[in-house]
């Protein structure tokens, strides 16, 4: 049997609404550097990759200013509606380059701050693993839950075995695109690929990575993402 090959997929076709900025947010400056090139980078340059592909808008005019856009380890696919598509059309690119046991990263272009240290834990652990995981972050508030259409609370949620999802996620080639593929048929909402993952049956590795590893999402996230770069 061959080394399976690892391939990184990254969604940039957002358009950064909760954001409002005057460009989608993937393409604002953090400490001198594209947030785009500096997601990009942050596995490209820490991980031994047999591709890359890069999923951005139809009508993205920005692209062409980014590192990457002159990078030739790095493809751009056009991607879609929501962030599961653009996922997809990244699959759909890496097709008859790809094997169903392959390893795709799929990392969101809004995260700049994911430490190389994470990284290789996260390739590390599941390298045996039959279907893949995700770095994820333990819940640290208590966590209340409302009365359906209330303000009032109902009860605290016993937070041991909750974890907030980020990126990357690692899964199989095979499995990840007909998981994402199936639910987009069936109409399924997943908003990451270990939810698509998790529907088609399979039970998704978590791997505990550091809370910095932000998504940049709304306006103070900027200065956040800056604090947590300096300390890098
Ligand atoms: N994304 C994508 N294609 C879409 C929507 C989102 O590739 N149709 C990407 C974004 O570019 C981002 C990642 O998915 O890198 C995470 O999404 P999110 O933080 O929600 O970004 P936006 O959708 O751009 O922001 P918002 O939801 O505030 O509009
Ligand atoms: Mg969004």
């Amino acid at each position: 049997m061959t080394t399976p090959k690892l391939w990184l997929v990254i969604p940039a076709a957002g358009s950064g609404q909760r954001m409002g900025s005057d460009r989608p947010k993937q393409y604002l400056l953090l400490r001198g550097r594209l947030i785009l090139d500096r997601a990009i980078a942050s596995v490209l340059d820490n991980a031994d990759l047999a591709g890359c592909v890069v999923a951005i808008s139809a009508d993205d005019p920005h692209w062409q200013e980014t590192e990457a856009s002159r990078d030739p380890r790095v493809h751009h696919c056009i991607g879609g509606q929501l962030r599961a598509d653009s996922v997809i059309a990244g699959l759909q690119w890496l097709e008859g380059q790809a094997g169903p046991d392959d390893w795709v990263l799929v990392h969101d272009a809004a995260r700049p701050c994911l430490h190389p240290g994470d990284l290789a834990r996260l390739i590390r652990e599941l390298t045996d693993h039959k279907v893949g995981g995700l770095l994820a972050a333990p819940v640290t508030d208590t966590l209340k839950k409302s009365v359906t259409g209330s303000d009032e609370v109902l009860e605290t949620v016993d937070r041991r075995e909750l974890w907030r999802a980020l990126t990357p996620q690692m899964f199989r080639y095979g499995i990840l695109k007909s998981a994402l593929q199936d639910a987009a048929a069936e109409n399924r909402s997943v908003t990451d690929e270990s939810s698509a993952v998790e529907q088609a049956g399979f039970f998704p590795c978590i791997v505990e990575g550091r809370p910095d590893n932000i998504k940049v999402t709304v306006p103070a996230d900027l200065a956040l993402a800056d604090f947590v770069l300096s300390r890098f």
